[in-house]
């Protein structure tokens, strides 16, 4: 495999890291306005996506040919329900701009045949030619999407099982942890690599371990994120609390 440079920012605040996505972002939405975008959900992306609906505001960022693809479903969540990341998306970020309904792709959380639903998400993605720009947070174990350590890197879209530390750590958004779902829905590693840019955001002292070992010499299932290393046109976008525990390795 061959190997990467990567970009690598270091800024003061969640804010100012959500402006320095969203700046890219929207630079590269006025290049192509048929954008193939992939999302994400987190309490990490909540500002982003405030950032980017004022920005669509302000300078009249148009929305209607984008399409978009989020990560990942939890399993057996139906699109209304108010835990589904689906539900998310709505409140945090479609229902402020012009996107079109049509062009909102989704995991089905509550789809019986879940390899057909997870296999039919794949082909779409490849049928509009790929993703443009992969937006990601990362767990706080180093995951990305719904890949939890020890996903292959090879790995497409699948159900997988959440680790205790995820279901704890989203327990948040739950009345109470039994109640997270076990399973998941998520676009796959191979996948996320296939993008051809990605940024990943991460703050706060929570995510300064895992963005350590994303970022360390040894790539490794164990961490998730460490592939992304690899990737041929990766930005990191962090704040300060994350770096202050991280000597670059580089
Ligand atoms: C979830 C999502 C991930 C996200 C992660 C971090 O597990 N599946 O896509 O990156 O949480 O979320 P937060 O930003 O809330 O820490």
């Amino acid at each position: 495999m061959a190997k990467h440079d990567f970009k690598f920012l270091v800024v003061s605040s969640q804010n100012a890291v959500s402006k320095e996505a969203v700046e890219i972002l929207c630079r590269q939405i006025k290049k192509k306005p048929n954008l193939v975008l992939g999302l994400a959900t987190g309490t990490t992306m909540k500002p982003f996506y405030k950032e980017l609906i004022k920005h669509c505001k302000r300078c009249k960022l148009d929305f209607s040919k984008v399409k978009t693809f989020n990560l990942d479903e939890y399993s057996g969540l139906s699109e209304g329900d108010k835990h589904s990341l689906r539900h998310f998306m709505e409140n945090n970020f479609f229902k402020h701009v012009n996107i079109s309904k049509k062009n909102i792709y989704f995991l089905h959380g509550d789809r019986r045949n879940y390899r057909k639903e997870c296999s039919d998400y794949e082909k779409r993605i490849k049928s509009f030619g790929g993703i443009d720009i992969q937006v990601l947070g990362i767990g706080v174990n180093g995951h990305i999407g719904f890949n939890e350590p020890g996903s292959s890197f090879k790995s497409r879209t699948r159900r997988v099982k959440l680790s205790s530390k995820t279901r704890k750590s989203n327990s948040e958004d739950f009345p109470s942890l039994s109640s997270v779902p076990k399973y998941a829905l998520t676009v796959g590693i191979g996948t996320i690599m296939d993008s051809r840019k990605i940024l990943l955001l991460a703050v706060g002292d929570k995510k300064s371990w895992a963005v350590k070992k994303a970022l360390s010499k040894k790539i490794s299932t164990k961490v998730p994120a460490s592939i992304l290393r690899r990737h041929k046109d990766i930005e990191f976008i962090i704040d300060s609390r994350v770096a202050s525990d991280i000597k670059l390795l580089m």
